[in-house]
């Protein structure tokens, strides 16, 4: 599907849930001025145990979804999808950035004895996609795969001192601080919420590269810096209830009265 799309067009964000809106809040920041269509799909949450069928079934329908709202360009705030599927959503005729190789070269970047730790969904790190872009870039990588922090997340469980929180951080951290890594990459988009913890947990000589941050700087890039307008509109659509999910955006996002609709069944 290719659309002729405007300058003012929204940009268009997607994730299976509250992961996106890690994004989102850097987008927000970055570029007021800018519309942005979120799509959740938290009626399909979690990405992360999903096979490689379903994940690039998935990007498709929600890229195909948020093409309707005429969006200008698309920011893939899924790891999962950005590890496994991205190549699928190149040919629509509008830029499509996903997490993945930003936070690659934040952590290249940042990093001082080329040890790089990276922590993302059971999908992303069972695709390898992640080790090999810091290998091939000249890195010793000590990847992790966290399955239990998406659930958490979705809960709004993310604060240190939440004993579930701090056990799943240690056993899933600890083979981690164990490589001497310098860098973390926190390579699902829903980890930067736990990004207190983890940084407790990891010491104070090891940098947290957040992926949808890194992500949403390289967006910023390919679009030029985007309008000059202020207050830039938010809508966001969800496949599961909106009910629940209104309330975890505010809280998350630091925005009041954020409208949540429940999208068209995918
Ligand atoms: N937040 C997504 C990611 O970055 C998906 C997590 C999930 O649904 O398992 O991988």
């Amino acid at each position: 599907m290719i659309l002729e799309t405007s300058k003012n067009a929204p940009i268009g964000v997607f994730d299976s849930g509250v992961g996106g809106l890690t994004a989102v809040r850097c987008l927000r920041r970055l570029l007021p001025g800018e519309d942005i269509v979120f799509f959740g799909d938290t009626a399909r949450v979690p990405y992360g145990s999903r096979t490689p069928e379903e994940i690039h079934r998935f990007a498709r329908e929600n890229l195909d979804y948020l093409l309707t709202f005429g969006i200008k360009a698309a920011l893939v705030a899924c790891g999962t999808i950005s590890a496994i599927a991205l190549d699928d959503l190149q040919n629509d005729g509008i830029p499509v950035c996903g997490v993945l190789i930003p936070a690659v070269e934040q952590a290249v970047s940042v990093t001082r004895n080329r040890r790089v730790g990276v922590i993302a969904t059971p999908a992303s790190i069972g695709s390898g996609s992640y080790q090999r872009a810091l290998e091939a870039r000249g890195c010793t990588v000590a990847a992790n795969a966290c399955p239990l922090y998406v659930p958490l997340a979705e809960q709004g469980r993310v604060q240190r001192g939440d004993p579930l929180v701090e056990e799943a951080t240690a056993e899933y951290l600890a083979p981690i601080r164990e490589a001497g890594v310098d860098t973390l990459i926190l390579g699902c988009t829903h980890f930067p919420w736990f990004s207190e913890v983890i940084a407790a947990f990891m010491g104070e000589g090891v940098e947290l590269i957040n992926c949808s941050a890194a992500a949403a700087e390289t967006l910023a890039g390919m679009i030029g810096g985007g309008t000059r307008r202020e207050g830039g509109r938010l809508e966001i659509r969800v496949s599961g209830d909106p009910v629940p999910f209104a309330p975890l955006a505010e809280r998350f996002l630091q925005e009041k009265d954020l409208r949540v609709q429940k999208a068209r069944t995918i």
